[in-house]
């Protein structure tokens, strides 16, 4: 378990640099990610390298005892590079070319980049393989989709779609080109979508290949520099700094060229139920299934042109603890000292810019000593849920191409079912569908809206093999070519859920609900499914709406489990009611009356259980204690305890007898 920070000794004076790594080593911060924004000093001149500047400031931090992640430099192509490709600029759907002067100025599938982005990763890991205060690497620097409209781009587009269909007639025909006369007779007849300028709406399958594309493409560019440092420093681990809920990107595809993820957690302002920093945290857990590093943690106030709120004291411990429950191995502070110069200017580090440790520099001491006392006992451990939800950024991307209605969004979706579990202290792993889902009790599965045989094939084997399935409406829509299924929804699911959708409507105004057969009413927003029940029972039926008193939600039996179908997108309190129905079939161990704010969380290894109590609010809250042999952090106490402001709290649980 290891705290750090984010340092850029090429922008102070060498003669500062044994002062700062002193005051680091002081804190009690062990690790620092270097030199992922400095092509400008490492290669000043093409094929020019002056590494000597970045191997003295590794020696002043190693000389306390510091470690070092060194990152390549690729976000921010130098000015002698641009000057003599300006290629290499990506162009936006009018074709228009970004200019110098900022950072991400650069076509990740240009291949001139792409070979001077191997150089460099190829010089920087030549030299600083066998310095043994490097650990390992961060490849560039928050990857984003290249979503870039040169001609380069709609080359590669177009070689890359002849390689998925082979023939130019089997994309017509997946495609459905014939409408509105779109057929092809040649590849290069294929655009990219908007820079045809048509005016009106692309094809949904053309959209949705290029947001395929577009996110490998920038996967192609991550593997070239991984390739490098997997050859010639094989010791060294590969990480990158991914963005949380961004989601141009599909993660799981990413995370698969890496040894584990690291995210970027600037969470901002006061606590609310949308910031909620534990969901991300889940999310990006699941990328790999295995514990993660916080890469980038917020320091203090935030802001380029304008400042964000300054974090109250405790906060930023309190971050860095909701950190370490959710499966952060290490928390990396962004960034040692706020900027004098340049577009960050305010976006504060530890320290201000008078370099003088204040606070947040205490606070953060204190957080690293913390941390040290419990790593024994947290080291290895890890985080698993017994249920979990599913992520998936195809779905997130069909999803925005065709919103259908406000509301559907794909994030929106997991946050409802993530707070429900929540507040029973279910936890919830978010995985892909790739994963073991046999692991878990109870799938919680947002509109699953691209459905393809092999997925489908595998959520039926799911609950034929005995697990709890909860399905939202729009699940079964589509084929992977982003065409509608010719058949009643939800389509390939509809006999694992036992019923059919009779008729549906998007929900505009307020009003409509749904009473469950307990006789209490929710809000129902957004969608309206109305079910003909095939087997399966109603849980909940529609009031005031078009059809009152049709099934608005569903429970089937099939095979050895369950499979829950909601025809709607309910308020915050359905799903909570949802998984207290789930929580009684399946009798799973929880915690009743978890405030809102406050996240708990189980990191475990062995037989050991830690229990951790993250209060995300500036007020106190009283919560539940399950059986714990030990207090680790935090206020003693039997059944229940009193968190502060921000406050944290770590038990160990007594053994299940
Ligand atoms: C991150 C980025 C950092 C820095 C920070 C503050 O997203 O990785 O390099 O820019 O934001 O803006
Ligand atoms: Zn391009």
């Amino acid at each position: 378990m290891r705290v750090g920070v984010d340092y850029y000794p090429e922008h102070w004076p060498e003669d500062r640099w044994p002062q700062d790594a002193r005051l680091m080593r002081e804190a009690g911060l062990d690790l620092v990610r270097l030199a992922e924004f400095a092509w400008c000093r490492m290669e000043p001149e093409e094929g020019r390298y002056e590494f000597e500047w970045l191997e003295r400031a590794i020696s002043t931090l190693s000389a306390e005892g510091i470690q070092v992640v060194l990152g390549t430099p690729t976000a921010t192509p130098p000015a002698w590079l641009h000057e003599r490709y300006p290629e290499l600029y990506p162009a936006d759907p009018r074709g228009y070319r970004l200019g110098f002067g900022t950072r991400l100025q650069r076509c990740l599938g240009n291949e001139t980049m792409r070979a001077y982005s191997r150089r460099i990763t190829e010089a920087m890991v030549n030299r600083f393989a066998d310095n043994p205060a490097v650990i390992g690497w961060q490849t560039d620097n928050e990857f984003e989709a290249n979503l870039c409209y040169c001609d380069d781009c709609a080359r590669r587009f177009r070689e890359w779609l002849r390689r998925r269909y082979g023939t130019l007639d089997a994309l017509n025909e997946a495609w459905g080109t014939v409408f509105w006369s779109q057929e092809y007779g040649s590849w290069s007849q294929v655009p990219l979508p908007w820079v045809a300028r048509c005016g009106q709406a692309h094809s949904p399958s053309l959209w949705l290949e290029y947001r395929r594309f577009a996110s490998e493409t920038a996967c192609e560019f991550h593997r070239d520099q991984a390739a490098i440092i997997r050859r010639l420093a094989p010791h060294h681990f590969i990480t990158h700094n991914l963005m949380g809920l961004h989601d141009s990107m599909d993660y799981f595809a990413l995370g698969a060229d890496l040894d584990f993820v690291s995210w970027d957690n600037y969470p901002g302002g006061d606590w609310h139920e949308d910031r909620d920093a534990g969901m991300v945290h889940d999310v990006m857990r699941g990328v790999k299934q295995r514990n993660f590093w916080v890469m980038e943690e917020q320091s203090g106030i935030t802001g380029w042109e304008r400042m964000g709120a300054r974090p109250s004291p405790g906060q930023i411990r309190m971050w860095a603890w909701q950190a370490i429950a959710h499966g952060a191995d290490a928390v990396v502070f962004f960034r040692w000292r706020s900027c004098l110069y340049g577009t960050e200017q305010y976006w504060h580090g530890i320290l201000n810019h008078d370099g003088l440790p204040r606070r947040r520099y205490h606070e953060i001491a204190g957080l690293a000593k913390e941390v040290a006392e419990l790593s024994e006992a947290l080291d290895d451990s890890i985080v698993k849920s017994r249920v979990a939800i599913l992520n998936s950024y195809e779905q997130n991307w069909a999803l925005q191409i065709q919103p259908q209605v406000d509301g559907l969004g794909w994030w929106k979706q997991v946050r409802l079912f993530h707070n429900a579990l929540g507040r029973r202290a279910l936890g919830g792993d978010i995985v892909s569908i790739a994963a073991d889902l046999a692991t878990f009790q109870a799938v919680f599965v947002p509109s699953w809206y691209i459905l393809t045989e092999a997925d489908a094939e595998k959520l039926a084997a799911y609950v034929r093999d005995g697990g709890t399935l909860v399905l939202n409406p729009r699940a079964g829509v589509k084929t992977t070519h982003n065409t509608c299924r010719p058949a009643p929804l939800p389509t390939l699911l509809a006999e694992v859920a036992g019923v059919e959708v009779d008729d549906y409507s998007p929900i505009w105004s307020e009003g409509p609900l749904v009473r469950m057969t307990d006789g209490r009413e929710f809000g129902a927003n957004v969608w309206a499914d109305y079910l003909a029940l095939k087997g399966a029972e109603a849980i909940a039926l529609w009031e005031h709406a078009h059809f009152p008193g049709e099934p608005a939600a569903t429970r089937n039996a099939y095979g050895k489990g369950v499979c829950y179908y909601l025809g709607t997108i309910g308020e915050p309190a359905f799903y909570e009611a949802v998984v207290a129905l789930i929580v009684d079939d399946l009798h799973l161990p929880t915690l009743e009356g978890i405030p809102l704010g406050v996240d708990v969380r189980v990191r475990r290894k062995g037989t050991e259980r830690y229990v951790f109590f993250v209060n995300q609010t500036d007020e106190e809250q009283w919560v539940p204690l399950p059986p714990i042999s030990e207090t680790l952090l935090g206020p003693s106490g039997v059944k229940e305890v009193a968190l502060a402001p921000f406050g944290v709290a770590i038990y160990r649980l007594q053994p299940p007898t």
